[in-house]
């Protein structure tokens, strides 16, 4: 695992650079675009009466910035733009214009390794009492953040290689006729629930199906399918093929780059149905998100998987994954020197922080006043090069 340690030392030292500028630069741990403003995101806040804040009426994406190149923006953006479609919203930026301001972001933070994260919502207009073509008419707003990387695993357990996962039994994911799961949403109700649950037993991540398997029928119910996780893509590793659920899931874009990797590989995958019964015999398991990549699962309900080690496959497919981060087919480097996507947003009434560069905002007090806690948080396409598709929409 030469290359593992390799990709988090070298994360390790920048991470390191990016928090001794902390004192000096007041965008280091984040930095927020609100309605054409900017702010330090500890100072950042949403209004209210947001119909995003009050019935998640939102859609949203998270793209990742590694070593100062943008990955895979453009899929990410467009699913975005794909889900505002599903929810009749309407960013109001255009995808050049995001990109752009997003860039500029960056050059005023500095952040290097990021998580990127754009919130579209329904807007200030309560919905209650509006018809239909009204509530699709309100106008929307967008919402934009960056902080440093966010590990949905942390590096510790991946070199560790002792993730593990629990099958939930006291929730499966909400089905798609209930909400779509191809949109990427906050409605975590179900998901927030499976993280208790692995907590509760001692795991780290919960794996959701998509009925109930609630005890006392437990892994022998026989039609029951894996779906997703709290925030992550599932795949099953069988005699060197890899399986992941076609439908009831968002389509990762993480989950393009492993297709990606497969096909580099020779590697087979298939997305179809995943039944439980195949995450108990797998060879090998991982997860994967754009917050942490490819995330191996080395016990499941207690148990190894397969001998209990990160698998070979998943290692390889590991290696290439951190590696297409620095292809130009997948990601461009961004000028950390052009900070002109800023302009015109933050003209005129900056008060405080709002709208100050890097450089003017020096020295300005109550910045960090340690209450705000880090953010934690496809072109799917038709047709991959080599996986079996099943018809029919996703969901
Ligand atoms: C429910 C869910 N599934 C899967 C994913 C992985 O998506 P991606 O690889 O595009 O980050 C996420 C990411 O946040 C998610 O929230």
């Amino acid at each position: 695992m030469a290359t593992m340690h390799e990709i988090f030392s070298a994360y390790q030292s920048r991470l390191s650079d990016l928090e001794a500028s902390q004192s000096t630069n007041p965008f280091a741990k984040g930095i927020a675009w609100i309605q054409g403003r900017v702010y330090p995101i500890h100072e950042a806040h949403i209004p209210m009466l947001d119909q995003g804040f009050l019935h998640s009426d939102l859609t949203y994406d998270v793209p990742s910035v590694w070593q100062g190149r943008f990955f895979r923006l453009d899929d990410h953006l467009a699913r975005l733009e794909r889900s505002c479609e599903k929810m009749r919203l309407r960013a109001p930026l255009s995808r050049p214009a995001i990109k752009r301001t997003l860039c500029a972001m960056l050059a005023r933070s500095g952040i290097q390794d990021a998580f990127v994260e754009l919130i579209v919502t329904r807007g200030l207009t309560g919905v209650r009492g509006l018809s239909a073509d009204e509530v699709a008419n309100l106008s929307n707003n967008l919402y934009m953040f960056i902080v440093p990387y966010v590990w949905v695993m942390s590096p510790e357990v991946q070199l560790a290689g002792n993730g593990s996962a629990v099958i939930a039994r006291t929730v499966h994911r909400t089905p798609p006729n209930c909400m779509d799961p191809t949109i990427k949403n906050l409605q975590w109700g179900d998901l927030t629930r499976g993280m208790f649950e692995a907590n509760d037993r001692g795991a780290g991540y919960p794996f959701l199906t998509d009925v109930d398997v609630s005890e006392p029928k437990g892994e022998r119910q026989s039609d029951v399918n894996i779906t997703e996780g709290s925030g992550f893509n599932i795949v099953i590793i069988k005699d060197n093929t890899l399986y992941t659920p076609r439908k009831g899931v968002l389509e990762g874009v993480t989950r393009q780059s492993v297709f990606d990797c497969c096909t580099r590989l020779g590697v087979p995958y298939v997305l179809d149905k995943v039944p439980l019964r195949m995450a108990y015999e797998a060879d090998e398991i991982f997860m994967c998100t754009t917050a942490g990549g490819v995330m191996p699962i080395t016990q499941l309900d207690g148990k190894a998987v397969g001998d209990g080690k990160v698998g070979p496959i998943t290692t390889r497919i590991w290696d290439v994954y951190w590696r297409l981060h620095y292809e130009e087919e997948f990601s461009f480097a961004v000028d950390y020197e052009d900070e002109r996507g800023l302009e015109g947003f933050e003209n005129g009434e900056g008060k405080g922080m709002n709208g100050l560069t890097k450089a003017e905002s020096k020295g300005v007090n109550g910045l960090s006043n340690g209450v705000g806690k880090q953010v934690n948080g496809i072109t799917n396409g038709e047709g991959h090069a080599n996986g079996k598709l099943v018809d029919g929409p996703a969901q």
